[in-house]
């Protein structure tokens, strides 16, 4: 079951869910997410396909970038809550992507490693994608994925989309996964 907000993403307060699941909330992101997140990015090995992790500094900037990304476009990376206790899982949400010199809207996700194989990125890029055609009117979603991250392509497929393209970022093979609204 999915459920997003009547409002358009813009109008809303930070503490209100934007996308609601079965077992998830997605609620928009606040400064005050720092440490949650520093848990990801703190992780080797679920920064194993990003640049390194990320310090408190380099944190803050994505949490900037993400408050941005929300004014700019009325989208950006969410928190993932589980929908009973509240608990911290990760991030999953739509943002702005140059996949090869044109700028696409892509699903994001990045989820705590005591949470993986639960089937939570599926369940919240379904969601997002269900989000980003109905309610945000985008026309295509895009994932670019390093081509050695078998769980993100695994989510991928799951959200039904198909490999598109291939790409090199900073020295990286990458996949564009694609999906057009139907
Ligand atoms: C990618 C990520 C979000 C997946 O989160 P998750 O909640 O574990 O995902 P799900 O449980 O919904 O699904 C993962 C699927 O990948 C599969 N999978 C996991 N590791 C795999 C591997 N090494 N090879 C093949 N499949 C794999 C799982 O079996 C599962 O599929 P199944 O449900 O059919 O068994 C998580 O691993 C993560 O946060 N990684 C670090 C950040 C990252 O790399 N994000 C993606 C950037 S493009």
């Amino acid at each position: 079951m999915y459920e997003s907000s009547s409002e358009d993403g813009r109008g809303l307060s930070m503490a209100a869910p934007v996308i609601k699941t079965d077992r998830l909330i997605l609620r928009k992101m606040k400064r005050t997410d720092l440490s949650h997140l520093i848990e990801i990015f703190s992780d080797p090995e679920a920064m194993r396909f990003y640049r390194s992790t990320k310090t408190k500094e380099q944190a803050e900037d994505w949490i900037s970038w993400t408050l941005r990304n929300y004014r700019t476009y009325g989208t950006g990376l969410w928190i993932a809550e589980e929908k009973a206790s509240g608990r911290f899982l990760g991030q999953c949400g739509i943002t702005p992507q140059d996949t090869g010199g044109v700028t696409e809207m892509e699903i994001g996700y990045l989820f705590a490693r005591r949470e993986w194989g639960k089937g939570y990125a599926t369940e919240a890029a379904l969601a997002c994608k269900e989000y980003g055609f109905t309610s945000l009117n985008y026309s295509k979603l895009v994932s670019i994925i390093n081509v050695h991250n078998l769980a993100s392509i695994c989510v991928a497929e799951k959200a039904g989309m198909k490999k598109e393209k291939t790409l090199h970022r900073a020295g990286n093979k990458m996949y564009v996964y694609s999906i057009s609204k139907g």
